[in-house]
């Protein structure tokens, strides 16, 4: 007999399985309280597993990061974000002709239905590249109604490699929408990473080709936002996958997560917040608004991890990198000082507020002529990688079921009609 709670209440007890640091929660409905069976009370489901994953390992305390057991240092250094979508996915790194084959798989499928392009040009040119992306993802599955058979592997592989290779070109697409330039259409003579640059900031060249060290730097920025467990954007895409949604539909809700300033809208928020302080001299100030309870520090501090997020050491060397062929933003001096002063605050330290993948990767989108309305973008992109892991995960794993939790209900009960007259 493995480890077990046992839990006693009046005349009812139980004893539950420790299993993997969890017990499951329906062994505590075994217990019955004046107000029905026990359950568990969780907001944001801070202290609750709702699945059981082999795609992203997180140690939080530690700061480790791997991505089906490769730290995530070493696929940024030695990787490519096809080949990591493809592990992500897949579980295992490809061969070299495996990974031929799904780099053509993939795009192949780079092409966006002209229709689509009208979901996205029927809005504001100024509306949030966001809310466009969300519109494009979702009207994908208009496109390819086969993608509902969830259940047809053969669907399902089809799928993914679609939504992999149009997430560059709708997102290029909400972009040149928004600042009223032509679609540049996707060419076969670029690699994924080069061809969304090419999409994005192609004019009169016949040929854009970016700077390598530029592209590379966006393609170690794309492999860090690839996965990373059930944030809150991948609990909502599996949340619309348990009602046997498609691919499109779940991601598409998944962009609209993102795009909170809690989660992926932070890398925005922090190029403003860096650039409301505006100088060295009024970071003290800013802290001590943060102290207060003002303001949050933007791209600090982080649900699980309680130590430096890994991704954020690989991100501050990358904008060295980018630094050294752009030039250096003045706004990295005040990040880094809101840092320094951060890592040494009993506030922070206190509460282990560490930097996060947000806090530098605004900076290097910026060097890349990104608007700060783009970056969260740029985080949904590559992040469509492990949301379609995540998906395909959930589609395939026997135990899942409709997500529906329950509540503690605190509002009126059995009130009769009164007619307006009356009230
Ligand atoms: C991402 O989950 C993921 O994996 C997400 C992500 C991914 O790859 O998908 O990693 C991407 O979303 C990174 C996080 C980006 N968000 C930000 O940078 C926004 C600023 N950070 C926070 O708002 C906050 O830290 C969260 C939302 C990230 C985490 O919030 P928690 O875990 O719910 O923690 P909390 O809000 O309960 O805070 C605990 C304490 C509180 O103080 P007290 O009430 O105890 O006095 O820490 C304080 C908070 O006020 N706090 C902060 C703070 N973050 C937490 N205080 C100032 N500035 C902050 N940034």
């Amino acid at each position: 007999m493995g480890d077990t709670l046992t839990i006693t209440h009046g005349d009812d007890s139980l004893s539950a399985e420790i299993s993997q640091g969890t017990i499951r929660a329906t062994e505590l409905k075994k217990i019955v309280t004046p107000d029905g069976p026990l359950a568990t009370y969780d907001p944001g489901l801070v202290n609750t597993a709702s699945v059981k994953s082999s795609i992203t390992y997180i140690d939080g305390e530690a700061g480790i990061l791997e991505y089906r057991g490769y730290p995530v240092e070493q696929l940024a250094e030695h990787s490519t974000f096809l080949e990591v979508a493809y592990l992500l996915i897949h579980g295992d790194l490809p061969t070299a002709d495996q990974l031929a084959v799904w780099e053509d798989e993939v795009n192949h499928h780079r092409l966006v239905h002209e229709n689509a392009s009208q979901v996205i040009e029927s809005l504001r040119y100024d509306a949030h590249p966001m809310g466009k992306l969300m519109s494009g993802v979702a009207s994908m599955q208009t496109f390819y109604p086969d993608a509902r058979n969830i259940n047809d592997p053969v669907a399902r592989h089809e799928n993914i490699v679609r939504l992999l290779g149009k997430m560059p070109t709708l997102a290029a697409w909400a972009y040149r929408h928004s600042v009223g330039w032509r679609r540049v259409y996707p060419s076969d003579e670029l690699n994924y990473v080069e061809n969304f640059l090419a999409m994005l900031f192609q004019m009169q060249e016949r040929l854009y080709r970016p700077d390598p060290r530029l592209s590379r730097a966006l393609e170690v920025l794309f492999i860090l936002h690839a996965d990373h467990e059930q944030n809150c954007s991948t609990n909502v895409v599996r949340a619309v996958a348990s009602a046997d949604n498609d691919i499109y539909t779940s991601c598409g809700a998944g962009v609209g997560a993102l795009f909170g300033p809690l989660h992926g809208g932070a890398n925005e928020a922090v190029l403003r917040m860096l650039r409301e302080i505006g100088s060295l001299d009024r970071v003290p100030e800013f802290v001590a608004g943060v102290k207060s309870g003002k303001a949050r520090l933007m791209g600090f501090g982080h649900r699980v991890y309680k130590n430096y997020d890994p991704r954020a050491k690989v991100i501050r060397q990358a904008v060295d990198d980018v630094f050294s062929v752009t030039g250096v933003n003045p706004l990295l001096q005040i990040a880094v000082e809101l840092e320094k002063i951060a890592l040494s605050d009993e506030y922070f330290t206190s509460r282990r507020l560490y930097p996060n993948v947000d806090f530098y990767s605004g900076l290097i989108y910026e060097a890349l002529h990104f608007p700060p309305a783009m970056f969260t973008v740029l985080f949904a992109v590559p992040r469509t990688a492990g949301w379609a892991a995540q998906w395909l995960e959930g589609v395939l794993d026997p135990e899942q079921k409709i997500t529906r939790p329950k509540q503690i209900y605190t509002g009126e009960r059995r009130r009769d009609y009164v007619n307006i007259d009356n009230r």
